[in-house]
């Protein structure tokens, strides 16, 4: 795969500048690659009614499946930060919630790859680089339900 995470670091943050976060202050990005090159990316989009608020990473998940390429995502870009006018700032990475460490699992379940999931600080000096079963081990999926 030739695109880099710094590439796919760039476009979340810059999905992270739509985040929707009136309550938190918090803005998120997410940017998904898919096997083929194409990236899909995400912002959290907070409500009124807070727990109702959805993360970055599910916004852009559920946005690949309803493209009809969930089992095509191969790598996960995720940062975030405070907001300041329309930025995000921080020096620390953002690490996927547990919730969307499970819709990950979805996806990576379709297609039976370990998502590669970078996670990067809004100023840029902090980057990691884990793995869907590093971050989620022993995940609860379809064979807990006897379907494969
Ligand atoms: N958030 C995400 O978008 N992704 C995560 O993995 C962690 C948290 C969002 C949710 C909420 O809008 C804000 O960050 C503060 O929790």
């Amino acid at each position: 795969m030739s695109i880099t995470a710094h590439t796919l670091l760039d476009v979340a943050k810059a999905a992270a500048g739509f985040a929707h976060a009136p309550y938190s202050g918090f803005g998120v990005g997410a940017a998904l690659l898919l096997e083929d090159g194409e990236i899909i990316s995400g912002c959290n989009f907070e409500n009124a009614s807070y727990g109702l608020t959805l993360c970055a990473e599910t916004v852009a998940l559920a946005t690949a499946n309803a493209q009809g390429k969930l089992r095509k995502v191969r790598e996960i870009a995720i940062i975030g930060g405070k907001l300041l006018g329309g930025d995000i700032t921080g020096s620390d990475p953002v690490r996927p919630c547990g919730r969307c460490r499970q819709v990950i699992n979805e996806a990576g379940g379709l297609s039976g790859h370990d998502i590669v999931i970078h996670c990067g600080s809004a100023d840029g000096s902090a980057v990691e680089r884990h793995t869907l079963s590093s971050l989620l081990p022993h995940a609860f999926g379809p064979a807990d339900l006897g379907l494969v």
